[in-house]
């Protein structure tokens, strides 16, 4: 396993607490797995470790006020600038994937259940919207006090995963419950929690994403306005739920996923030669592709000037790429379509997943507002052949190509063969 945590954001919250000194470890786990760590310290936790240490492990700035420091007289460009990137932080709610607080003291763990915010890291936690771990570490009789039990379950009813301390020698030489879990499962904790399932292992995914370009000479083409985001977001999603993914793309500004396969095609003739080249092996198509269904009848080979009023060109119908998948699929095989229309939406859509023989066929309306192309979001009907249709209302291009994923997935049954 790679980076599985590549690109997700963790926000570790570290409390003054000897086991504080563990801490680093969790970082070190967390960055291990790929995961971009940020470290926010309450002021009493830092008289156990320094924020330097968080700092070298994290490579990022530890936060630990809510001001940035006074500076006297006048900021210095690069002072302003410093400024405007702790400026961030106050994001840091918003763009986290993770919160963990390890180690929790009976005061975080107070400040929590009842709603207090009196420094950066218990201001953050009341404005997350992501999952939150918290890992107590404390003295027994302070573990084990009224007090700290009914806020550990205050916080559980709230949705917080708790990770239970264990039970061992604690720093004030007593032996009980409250020294902190063991840092690498509180980071495996992190690992379990922000890995999407694996309900795509050991699938073969082929998808094709953005236009095909087709030439009227050697300057020029004509194609379809797509910028492959959709296309983009089903592979970095397959690939991060176990599949072995081929992204087929046209020409995009975009990069492709971390552990995909990438081929760059041109023309639609050339996207229908790779996906027909990994046809054989794969499991599941997803064509989010806008080929060009017309190309010019004769291309120039010398660039074509501007020497006429009116200028005609013939143009031919391109191979319908579905259409020739669906007579050389095999039994098995999964293929899903999409849709963009601007009437009769489902109808259309419908038609086409009879004619294309597919399992699924992702629905589009152009004229609606944040669906479709050169937007980053989507609005759309996924309708199956088994005749379910789902409405998914304006989301993210990744979050629907998830929910893309899954109802693929459930269409063709995998779910079931995977549990039985
Ligand atoms: N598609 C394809 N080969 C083409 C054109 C489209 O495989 N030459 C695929 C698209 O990737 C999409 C589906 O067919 O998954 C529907 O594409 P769309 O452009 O909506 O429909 P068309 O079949 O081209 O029909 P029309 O343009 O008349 O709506």
């Amino acid at each position: 396993m790679g980076n599985p945590l590549a690109g997700r954001k963790i926000v570790l919250g570290v409390t003054g607490s000897i086991a504080a000194f563990k801490a680093p470890h969790i970082v070190t786990r967390l960055a291990s797995f790929g995961a971009s760590v940020v470290v926010v310290m309450t002021e009493n936790a830092t008289r156990f470790v320094t924020p330097l240490t968080f700092e070298t492990l994290s490579g990022t700035e530890v936060i630990v006020s809510m001001w940035p420091e006074k500076k006297v007289g006048v900021a210095s460009p690069e002072e302003t600038l410093a400024d405007a990137d702790r400026l961030k932080h106050v994001h840091l709610s918003e763009a986290a994937d993770l919160a963990i607080v390890a180690p929790a003291t009976a005061n975080i763990i107070g400040k929590m259940a009842g709603g207090i915010a009196d420094d950066f890291l218990s201001t953050e936690l009341m404005a997350m919207i992501c999952p939150i771990v918290v890992a107590p570490a404390m003295n027994v009789r302070m573990m084990e006090s009224d007090a700290v039990a009914r806020n550990l379950e205050i916080l559980k009813d709230r949705g917080v995963i708790v990770v239970e301390p264990d039970v061992g020698r604690l720093a004030s030489g007593a032996v009980g419950r409250g020294r902190l879990a063991d840092p690498d499962l509180i980071a495996d904790r992190a690992l379990e929690l922000l890995l999407p399932e694996q309900d795509l292992a050991g699938r073969r995914v082929v998808v094709t994403a953005g236009p095909t370009e087709e030439p009227l000479d050697p300057i020029r083409h004509i194609g379809n306005r797509s910028t492959g985001r959709m296309g983009f977001a089903l592979a970095e999603r397959a690939a991060r739920r176990g599949a072995d993914v081929v992204l087929v793309s046209g020409r995009t500004f975009l990069d492709p996923p971390a552990g995909v396969r990438f081929v760059s095609v041109g023309t639609t003739s050339e996207m229908k030669d790779a996906v027909m080249a990994e046809l054989p092996d794969l499991d599941l198509l997803v064509m989010a592709a806008a080929p060009a269904d017309y190309r010019p009848a004769e291309v120039s080979d010398r660039k074509i000037k501007k020497q006429w009023e009116r200028l005609t060109f013939e143009l031919v119908r391109t191979d319908d790429i579905l259409e020739g998948v669906a007579g050389a699929k095999r039994e098995g095989q999964g293929v899903v379509g999409f849709a963009l229309e601007t009437d009769d939406v489902i109808a259309n859509a419908r038609k086409k997943l009879e004619a294309k023989d597919l399992d699924l066929i992702v629905a589009n309306d152009a004229t609606v507002e944040g669906a479709g192309f050169e937007c980053e979001t989507n609005v759309a009907t996924i309708l199956g052949r088994s005749g379910r249709e789902e409405s998914v209302g304006k989301v993210t291009k990744a979050e629907l190509a998830d929910v893309v994923l899954s109802r693929a997935v459930a269409e063709l049954g995998w779910k079931r063969d995977a549990d039985g």
